[in-house]
């Protein structure tokens, strides 16, 4: 059978988008970047996005394009048997991130329904902080939620690449775009924003961290969707006419720009309602609503708001999931429906410990972190960068002539950046990735 191709350019542009832009940018992106005071973090954040994150898509997305394979396949071809430990090591880095994605994707659904039931419109800073700590410390309804979640991404899958994911990810960014400048917008207008918009944008350097370097490079990671072979998939079902720096431009700038955005609308809701800047993994969910609170119609865009960061996330859980069961179909021959079950079924027990953890089990730790933070941790933190690493060297020194070939144009000329992609894949990203993971440990 001939491989799916994507129905568009446009189409392979806005999966990836849709891969790319999801809980990273507007769940986990605010509360790191609170977390690390800011502006300096921010800062680094972009440069790391714009010299690394822009290299390593191209990079990504023109070894799926060339191999036409998902990564296991596409580093065995390029580089040889020992190369595709590489993509094994992505697959299982799609199941550690998707067990935990899947808990916060259903606390979205969870939210829509405080949303609709009006439980969460209020501006005190203790009702929503109480509400969100309560709620994730359940040992129950949080895995409900979960499963509701895990089990919608499973029946995207299974929908097929073209109609499943193409047809979700195509009307409702627009939608989740228009709705975050709308927020913004109400935000900055409401009494002391400013100071949060100075927290976000001013950097002060003398709190820059070899810490928090290696978080804004982890989160550059994770909100890009790099490192784990998700690019590298979707690349393979790009057509031969696609361009991939453009695509990749298009994908590295769309979600740096909700990235951005995600912070300023976050960020003066901290100040306004005094919330406290380190709260974690529940500042939007916090935050949000007291915004909500302060609009005429506060219930349908708190109602909307979360109905579209559920989409948001389903898109990327979704090619989490692509990675995960396409390694199965195209290895072993798996059918795709029982894998899909099976991998499902295993990446919700393992969530079911990451939800506990927050909860019952939080006095469990390892490292000082306990599960949840551990997923997060160990994928974004340490195997991402070491992918970074990884498909760069591949990039830039091994199957450099079939990438170069790959990435000329129709008539055979080279794109004048060329060079400095060569180079950056050679020296720059594996030296700096390596240099920045070492400093950590
Ligand atoms: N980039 C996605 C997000 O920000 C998460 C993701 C990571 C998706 C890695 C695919 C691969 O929500």
């Amino acid at each position: 059978m001939a491989r799916a191709e994507w129905g568009s350019r446009l189409g392979f542009i806005l999966a990836a988008a849709g891969s790319a832009v999801g809980l990273g940018a507007i769940w986990k992106f605010p509360y790191v970047a609170a977390q690390n005071g800011g502006g300096a973090f921010l800062l680094i954040f972009l440069v790391i996005v714009f010299t690394l994150g822009i290299s390593l898509m191209i990079a990504e997305m023109s070894v799926g394009a060339s191999t036409k394979k998902s990564p296991v396949g596409a580093y065995r071809k390029l580089g040889g048997k020992w190369w595709s430990s590489v993509g094994y090591i992505g697959v299982l880095c799609g199941f550690l991130i998707l067990s935990f994605y899947s808990v916060v994707g259903g606390w979205t659904i969870a939210y829509i329904v405080k949303s609709i039931q009006g439980s969460i419109l209020t501006t005190d800073p203790a009702v929503l902080s109480r509400t969100f700590d309560s709620f994730i410390a359940d040992p129950v309804m949080p895995i409900w939620y979960h499963a509701a979640f895990m089990a919608l991404t499973a029946g995207v899958i299974l929908a097929g690449v073209q109609k499943g994911i193409e047809r979700v990810s195509k009307h409702l960014m627009v939608m989740l775009f228009l709705l975050i400048l709308i927020l913004i917008a109400r935000g900055l207008t409401l009494h002391g924003a400013l100071d949060g918009v100075v927290t976000f944008l001013y950097p002060d350097f003398s709190k820059v961290t070899p810490t928090m370097i290696i978080e804004a490079m982890g989160l550059a990671f994770f909100s890009m969707s790099l490192g784990m072979g998700c690019m590298i998939t979707y690349g393979s079902y790009a057509s031969g006419e696609t361009s991939i720096p453009n695509s990749a431009r298009s994908v590295i700038g769309l979600t740096t720009l909700i990235c951005f955005l995600s912070g300023l609308m976050v960020f003066p809701a901290i100040f306004v309602f005094n919330f406290n800047p380190l709260a974690g993994p529940g500042l939007t969910f916090i935050t949000m609503p007291a915004v909500f609170s302060q609009m005429s119609g506060g219930q349908f865009f708190s109602i909307l708001f979360f109905f579209l960061l559920f989409v948001a996330a389903l898109t990327s859980s979704v090619s989490l999931m692509e990675v995960v069961v396409s390694f199965f179909i195209d290895e072993f021959q798996f059918p795709r429906m029982m894998t899909t079950v099976i991998m499902s079924i295993l990446m919700f027990i393992l969530g079911i410990g990451a939800s506990l953890s927050l909860g019952v089990w939080k006095n469990y730790t390892l490292f000082g972190k306990n599960l949840f933070g551990l997923l997060d941790y160990v994928s974004s933190n340490l195997i991402m960068p070491f992918g970074g690493i990884m498909i760069a060297i591949l990039v830039g020194w091994k199957a450099w002539p079939v990438i170069s070939a790959r990435l000329a144009y129709p008539d055979g000329t080279c794109p004048v950046w060329l060079p400095l992609f060569k180079f950056i894949c050679r020296f720059v990203a594996p030296v700096l990735i390596f240099v920045i993971l070492l400093q950590n440990l």
